[in-house]
């Protein structure tokens, strides 16, 4: 017994120690990013206006125990494991997904299915619960967003294709072999829209995406990004992990998109402590983001609690949620919160 609470302590430690690497040259990528978007920013794009941005969370429990991913992922090699080798446990999956509803300055609402998230029985649940199935039969969401290649966002693609197979899908063209056969496989039957980077892809007056085209672990390339223009108030981001760093994209939008320079809110993942570990590196990205000065951070998913908790701390406005559908905490927007910026 001892020798495998030992065992496991130590794939525990050596899995915490990748993480915070990686934490570490995340924060030497935003600086890097920040004197590299300034060498070559071109003028910033007009991408136009909204009105409003509302975001639901349907799901942001991509996973139930960490642990147990944890023990998947170090099983196969570690973070450099190839996902799709990865033997996941079949009870641990969730997904991650979000419905964003952007009103336009005419008052009409378009909206845009934002990742679909992992395991398709927990996908159905969440969609019947929040009415993201009829949504989808009625064909009343314009296009499915997948954020990046990772299982809890991408691997559930049936359970929105069960609803309307013939959706416009907007990927990133940086997927593997592996991801590309899946669409095909799920019985996809609209029209592919695989997006690059170094360029905003204006998607319809006030959104638009762009690929930030960066190695991920488990084996993912590239990760794209919602902005919206929000009229009177600035930027907003909606991101599924934000692999690429919160201050990277942050600084990102700010230098490419034209909003006055201000950046009013964001939704999302931010990626800063996903299994709860915490080091000492990680704590410029928390004073990174509140020298920002944002009015709203819904922050969930692969935050992580203790992050959000030392944001608040540092004075950075964190929307809170209501706990509920299994979201662990009050302290951020969870699964069934809503939250319009
Ligand atoms: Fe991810
Ligand atoms: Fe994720």
């Amino acid at each position: 017994m001892k020798e495998e609470q030992g065992r496991e302590g130590m794939n525990r430690r050596d899995f915490v120690k990748g993480m915070v690497a990686g934490g570490a040259g995340l924060y030497v990528s935003q600086r890097l990013g920040a004197k590299g978007s300034q060498a070559w920013a071109a003028e910033p794009a007009d991408i136009g206006q909204c009105k409003s941005v509302k975001v639901t969370c349907i799901s942001e429990t991509s996973w139930f125990d960490n642990a147990q991913i944890m023990a998947d992922i170090m099983k196969a090699g570690g973070p450099t494991a190839n996902q799709y080798a990865v033997k996941w446990h079949p009870k641990n999956a969730g997904g991650y997904s979000a419905l964003v509803e952007v009103e336009a300055l005419d008052g009409t609402t378009r909206r845009i299915l934002l990742d679909t998230g992992w395991n398709p029985a927990w996908m159905d649940y969440v969609f019947q619960r929040e009415g993201i199935d009829d949504r989808l039969r009625k064909n009343e969401i314009e296009f499915l967003y997948v954020s990046h290649e990772h299982i809890d966002h991408f691997w559930g693609l049936p359970a929105t294709l069960k609803y309307r197979p013939d959706i416009k899908l907007l990927v990133s063209n940086r997927y593997y072999p592996e991801g590309k056969e899946l669409i095909q496989k799920s019985g996809f039957k609209g029209e592919l829209a695989e997006l690059g980077p170094g360029k905003i892809h204006r998607l319809f007056p006030g959104c638009a995406s762009a690929t930030f085209d960066i190695p991920i672990m488990i084996r993912v390339q590239g990760e794209q990004a919602l902005f919206f223009n929000v009229k009177d108030k600035g930027l907003v981001t909606v991101t599924g992990c934000c692999h690429m760093g919160v201050v990277t994209m942050l600084q990102y939008g700010r230098d490419h998109i034209q909003t006055g320079g201000k950046l009013y809110g964001l939704y999302g993942g931010l990626h800063i402590a996903p299994f709860e570990q915490w080091d000492a590196k990680l704590d410029p990205l928390i004073s990174g983001l509140a020298d920002m000065k944002m009015q709203q951070v819904a922050a969930n998913h692969c935050t992580g609690l203790i992050a959000i908790q030392k944001m608040q701390a540092a004075g950075i406005p964190v929307v809170k949620g209501t706990a509920k559908y299994g979201s662990r905490s009050e302290l951020y927007v969870g699964n069934g919160d809503t939250v319009s910026f």
